[in-house]
């Protein structure tokens, strides 16, 4: 296998909402700047949602502004409407994501109204980014099961993921959230998406609750996704996600995309040292196995 894989690093928002201990913007600014070191030129690193309903992402506008801007690297930040995107505008960000889900409880749970009526929320927002030459991606949360409805169907999933691009976001990130799918019903959901939009539009998102994480990373590989979102040390998991453990560790996809020949442009003993770094600071084990095996090999001399 040949290629280029996009790593979409979203530990800074994914990971740190979900942590119980709060970051300061410095750390957060900090661990940003390390992490764009490393190689990855797309990094999460902040949400523009209430304060109220995730403390952890409070500040991001000051996370946004001290980042700038940096050549070749994008830092974009989660909003869930018109009020977190004005704010993220003032904040300088150069691109946003939304997010809508494929079940309707979680969207009731995650940002308190109907998935159709997040949608029509979405419009404006989308309107206005365009306006000002700001990107939007989509995230669509609950993509193969919800922890409040079950299990979901992929026309459901491939809906709101069409609607998402319909309406101007360039990519569409399918989110795992439960962190509950297998690798049959990721490519079977990859091939219906695929019917509906283009497949260089679709990313993959998912989480590593039942440990199928990487699985799932390589079966929507297999599937033709090329653009994959994942979090340094596997930090986090989803707030209104109950019993979700954290993102696919960005060191297990780098191992595996780079044992398979793509080309990532990411240093992986560098993330594994971040990892490892910020697992310590947060006091929590380091949920990625590669990470883990790289620390104890002394990740330097084994990349
Ligand atoms: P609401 O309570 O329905 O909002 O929350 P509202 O419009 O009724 O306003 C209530 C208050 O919130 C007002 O303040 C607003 O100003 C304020 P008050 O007058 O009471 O002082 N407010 C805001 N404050 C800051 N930023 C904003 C904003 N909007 C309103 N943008 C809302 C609706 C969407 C705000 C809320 O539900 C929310 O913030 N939800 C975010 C939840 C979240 O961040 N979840 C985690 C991310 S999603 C995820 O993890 C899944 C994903 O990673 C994919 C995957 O993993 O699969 C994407
Ligand atoms: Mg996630």
């Amino acid at each position: 296998m040949s290629g280029f894989v996009k790593v979409v690093e979203v530990g800074p928002r994914d990971g740190l909402q979900n942590e119980p201990q709060a970051l300061p913007v410095a750390a957060r600014v900090e661990l940003v700047e390390q992490l764009a070191d490393t190689g990855l030129r797309h990094i999460e690193a902040g949400a523009f949602v209430s304060p109220r309903w995730v403390p952890q992402m409070a500040d991001s506008g000051e996370v946004l502004r001290r980042l700038g801007r940096r050549p070749g690297v994008r830092f974009s930040a989660l909003v869930p409407n018109q009020q977190g995107l004005e704010a993220a505008l003032a904040a300088g960000c150069e691109e946003v994501a939304v997010f809508a889900a494929a079940s309707e409880a979680f969207s009731q749970r995650n940002i308190n109204c109907s998935i159709a009526d997040s949608l029509r929320r979405f419009e404006p927002v989308l309107a206005l980014a365009r306006e000002r030459g700001v990107r939007v991606r989509g995230y669509v949360s609950c993509v193969l099961d919800c922890p409040y409805g079950g299990p979901v169907a992929p026309q459901r999933a491939g809906e709101v993921a069409q609607r998402l691009y319909e309406l101007g976001c360039y990519e569409i990130s399918l989110g795992d959230t439960l962190g509950k799918g297998t690798p049959d019903a990721t490519a079977r959901l990859v091939e219906h998406c695929a019917e509906r939009l283009p497949l260089a539009a679709l990313a993959g998102h998912f989480h590593d609750t039942f440990g199928m994480a990487v699985a799932n990373v390589h079966a929507a590989l297999q599937a033709g996704v090329r653009t994959f979102d994942s979090s340094l040390a596997g930090l986090g998991g989803c707030p209104y996600s109950p019993g979700a453990s954290g993102n696919v560790a960005t060191e297990d996809v780098l191992h595996l995309l780079h044992g398979m020949g793509y080309a990532t442009g990411v240093d992986l003993p560098a993330v594994a040292r971040l990892g490892t770094a910020i697992s310590q600071r947060l006091g929590r084990p380091n949920a990625s196995r590669a990470g883990r095996a790289l620390a104890a090999a002394g990740g330097e001399r084994h990349p």
